[in-house]
């Protein structure tokens, strides 16, 4: 008989998750103690901007026309206890609030709430990024809390799937890595990930503290190379170097990789700064502190960089106080395609001029609410010719397709100057310098 599997969770990781497994063929149950959200899923609507998702779950969702019915969506941990033969945790696990490390609360809770209704065999997979050991005591906490005893597993399965490209990430892994404990784990991971398996995506089997590392490991190495090509940057800005040449020709070398080099206002979101913050903090607990000094140096170069942009926004302006001085924003999200303004370095930028007088108007393309919501008193305009217009400097902060097929001589004739800064190496500066525009990049004194 066909497995069945439940979602604890419907954030970004849950929602696409459940989708994904109901797209494999799988029936699936997904659970969230928020009801709006579940209102939502049950409707088929997705609560955040993620390309290919809402289409995915229509797909699939239970009494929407013409789905296949196989996802369904409950706030009852009886239901999802009896429903389940592998239950993922997809919980989030953000930094604790004034403190480095990772607030566990909801994975705990979530693993609480499920543990007495798993009355026979159950694998409980965590996908949730958590602190290394973590698995262990929860697998700990599931013997002796559930009905089934020793019958209910516990396994750890990273997710590496990225915003705004979740659904192909989600359905074509470029790896599958599962800890676990015995037999009967793998062999029923290798059966949940049968498809993507067979089309290609390699499956890595190891012990628990293994697959908890391999996921803040890879989210540090993304980190530690943003935050090399912005050291180099601000090496260029010292020494009139061009930072995009510098990363083109660096990552010809394929040891070294042309991917996630391109420097700017650096990186946010809900994952790389908490996760880099929260794997010091518990190399710290562990005595191996020494080993992640290095990640302490990664977060300063990355924070440092939003405060270069709004040095070299006043530098452009005159050098003065932003007082008077109307400064377009064009990108709020922490990157494109997506609509998180979680730690968003383009909505940080922004908020520092603002809170130094500057009158800024920001526009982004879907991360509009968002945005007002977390900070309100920013200027807001509905497309980026009405944000541009009467802007005494224009800031490219978030790299959207939109921004790169502007015309720069229609924005113009809307702006008060023709001064343009691209806070992510992005726009064509030839095409800005042909309509007139003193175009700026960062790392890029010269170009
Ligand atoms: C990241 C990882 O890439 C995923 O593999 C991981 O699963 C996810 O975190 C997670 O832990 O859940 P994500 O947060 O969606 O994914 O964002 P990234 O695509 O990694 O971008 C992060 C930030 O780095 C963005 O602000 C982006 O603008 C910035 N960035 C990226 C740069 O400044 N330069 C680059 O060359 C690349």
């Amino acid at each position: 008989m066909a497995l069945k599997i439940t979602v604890i969770g419907t954030g970004y990781l849950g929602a696409t998750h459940a989708a994904a497994m109901a797209e494999l063929g799988f029936e699936v149950m997904g659970l969230d103690v928020v009801p709006e959200k579940i209102d939502k899923l049950r409707r088929g609507e997705v609560p955040m901007y993620e390309p290919g998702l809402e289409e995915l779950l229509r797909r699939h969702v239970a009494g929407i026309e013409g789905s296949t019915g196989r996802l369904r969506f409950t706030m009852d941990w009886a239901e999802l206890g009896d429903f389940g033969d592998v239950h993922f945790v997809c919980v989030n696990t953000p930094q604790r609030h004034g403190e480095y490390a990772c607030d566990m609360s909801y994975v705990d809770s979530a693993i609480a709430s499920l543990a007495p209704h798993l009355k026979g065999p159950a694998l409980v997979v965590g996908k949730s990024t958590v602190p290394v050991g973590s698995a262990d005591r929860l697998a700990a906490y599931l013997a002796e809390h559930a009905p089934a005893g020793a019958d209910a597993e516990l396994a750890w399965n990273p997710e590496f799937l990225r915003e705004g490209f979740a659904v192909q990430d989600t359905l074509h892994p470029d790896r599958i890595v599962v800890g676990v404990r015995s037999e009967r784990s793998e062999k029923l991971l290798r059966e949940v990930y049968a498809t993507p398996v067979e089309e290609g995506s390699p499956f890595v089997v190891t012990d628990f503290p293994t697959a908890e590392l391999v996921k803040t490991s890879a989210n540090s190495f993304l980190a530690t190379k943003i935050s090399f090509i912005n050291a180099m940057a601000e090496l260029c800005e010292a020494t009139g170097g061009d930072v995009a040449k510098l990363a083109e020709a660096i990552g010809y070398d394929d040891r070294i990789g042309r991917k996630f080099l391109r420097a700017g206002i650096g990186f946010g979101g809900g994952c790389l700064p908490k996760d880099i913050r929260a794997f010091m903090a518990r190399a710290g607990e562990l005595g191996a502190d020494q080993a992640l000094t290095f990640l302490r140096e990664i977060d300063s170069i990355n924070m440092r960089q939003r405060g270069r942009m709004v040095e070299l926004t006043r530098q452009e302006l005159g050098g003065g106080p932003f007082l008077g001085k109307r400064v377009a924003v064009l990108g709020a999200t922490f990157k494109p395609d997506s609509d998180d303004v979680r730690d968003s370095p383009a909505l940080n930028v922004a908020g520092q001029i603002h809170l130094q007088g500057g009158q800024v108007t920001v526009y982004d393309p879907k991360g509009m609410d968002n945005a007002r919501s977390l900070f309100p008193t920013l200027g807001y305009a509905d497309s980026a010719l009405e944000a541009v217009r009467g802007a005494h400097v224009v800031l490219h902060l978030t790299e959207w397709r939109e921004f790169r097929e502007l015309d720069p001589a229609e924005l113009g004739e809307a702006a008060a100057e023709r001064v343009v800064l691209d806070g992510r190496n992005a726009l064509d500066a030839e095409a800005w310098r042909r309509a007139g525009w003193r175009f700026r990049a960062m790392g890029r004194p010269g170009a």
